[in-house]
């Protein structure tokens, strides 16, 4: 049988609209009050004390870059497999990435290869919490520390994941989340970076608008910066989707991938590979065939489940993080 599962979609309701609508009706459509409630929201939600909103995931990846103090030349380590922006945002700082080994069942960095990589140049690691994986963050912890390394976490595709019941995102000296429409939420573009440092979130924060200072008039521009502000519109579109709760139905889903996330599945789903069933997708499959002794959700509604997230679409290709 050929089974065609949709790979990812946004999912937009009246309430986005008219939330978006309202913000055109003001005068502020960019630097507004939405922006604020969208970083406050968002650092509470990953467990941080500082949220920087940008124009992209890219962009957020490339500011944490420079508040960790990566320098023409250094190498950073970042994952043989993942998105293109990873090993860009390293390219844009003057740095090296060095690319290490993956785990095959998580696609996560595989600690021990990490380690293995390390240089008298490396500064930073970048650590990608791949398809609402978390990455082994306890051993990256303890190998960044012992040799003076930042550590950068890409959440980008794992809003929500949590790792020893701290949100992903929160565990380095800085996070990065992104919200492209194939994302758990979208803002059409954005991206946020997230920290506890508030110096570190203060420089971002001025790089974000031009390297601009805090002088009255605002031209006062401390140091080479960039045009990442996000709009009020996408920062509202964020705000409503939010409203919808749309991450705890997905947190059920994932809570049950990862109740099951030590057994390979795909040899049970004939025709489908790791690489187009993403774990939301395995995580509903597995529902389907799991016993209720495992499952939060009546066996019986499981079938329909199933095929409801095969069959029909719009479906989002990573999924609320799951829980380790
Ligand atoms: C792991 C990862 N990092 C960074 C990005 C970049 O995000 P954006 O497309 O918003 O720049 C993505 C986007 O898919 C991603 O999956």
């Amino acid at each position: 049988m050929h089974i065609k599962i949709p790979l990812s979609g946004p999912d937009i309701s009246e309430l986005e609209i008219a939330a978006v609508t309202a913000v055109l009706r003001t005068p502020r459509l960019s630097l507004g009050e939405k922006l604020v409630e969208f970083e406050s929201q968002l650092a509470r939600y990953a467990d941080c004390a500082h949220g920087v909103a940008v124009s992209s995931g890219t962009a957020a990846l490339h500011l944490a870059l420079l508040v960790a103090g990566v320098q023409p030349g250094d190498e950073v380590i970042v994952p043989s497999f993942a998105f293109i922006a990873v090993a860009n945002s390293v390219r844009f700082v003057g740095a090296i990435p060095v690319f290490v080994d993956i785990h095959e069942r998580t696609l996560n960095l595989a600690p021990a290869a990490v380690q293995a990589a390390i240089t008298s140049r490396t500064r930073a690691v970048i650590v990608v919490h791949t398809f609402g994986i978390p990455a082994a963050m306890q051993e990256l912890l303890e190998i960044t520390r012992r040799f003076g390394l930042r550590l950068i976490e890409d959440a980008c595709e794992s809003l929500g994941a949590e790792y020893h019941r701290r949100k992903v995102g929160s565990l380095g000296d800085v996070g990065t989340f992104a919200f492209y429409p194939n994302k758990q939420i979208t803002t059409g573009e954005g991206g946020m970076l997230v920290t506890n440092d508030a110096g570190m979130a203060a420089r971002a924060r001025m790089l974000r608008n031009h390297g601009r200072g805090t002088s009255a008039d605002g031209f006062d521009h401390q140091e080479l910066g960039y045009n990442y502000r996000i709009s009020e519109l996408n920062c509202a579109l964020w705000l409503a989707q939010r409203r919808r709760k749309c991450m705890p139905k997905n947190c059920a889903i994932s809570r049950i991938w990862n109740c099951h996330r030590q057994r390979s599945l795909t040899e049970k789903l004939v025709g489908l590979s790791m690489w187009f069933a993403s774990p939301r997708v395995l995580a509903e499959a597995e529902l389907a065939i799991a016993s209720p002794r495992h499952s939060r959700i009546a066996a019986s509604a499981a079938p329909d489940i199933l095929r409801r997230f095969i069959f029909s679409g719009p479906t989002a290709m990573f999924p609320i993080g799951a829980r380790i």
